[in-house]
């Protein structure tokens, strides 16, 4: 489970953050959005009442949606960010190609 350092955690700070403050922020946001994805589709499998997984699946997807609000904000306040994902793409791309696919059965 990602543990970020967050100096403003639980409360508001008495200065406004820096950009790298901010960045780090996003980032932890970002990683709570996909935790939550994890968290509800979790749930979603646990349960066997059909409305309660509908609900929870459906949230799930409203949190990728916020992730990659948080995601497309980090790639415009930070120049480097789309060039280190498409560095990381390229190189599962590369092993997809290797393997033929993506590797299920
Ligand atoms: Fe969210």
């Amino acid at each position: 489970m990602p543990d970020f350092v967050n100096p403003f955690s639980g409360m508001t700070p008495d200065r406004k953050m820096t950009h790298a403050e901010l960045l780090r922020a996003l980032r932890m946001a970002l990683s709570a959005e996909e935790e939550a994805v994890h968290l509800y589709n979790a749930q979603a499998d646990a349960t066997d009442n059909e409305l309660a997984a509908m609900v929870l699946r459906d949230i799930a997807d409203e949190e990728r949606v916020h992730a990659g609000e948080f995601q497309r904000l980090i790639n415009i306040l930070d120049p480097d960010e789309e060039r280190f994902l498409a560095e990381g793409a390229a190189e599962v791309d590369e092993m997809a190609e290797e393997l033929g696919g993506d590797g299920s059965a």
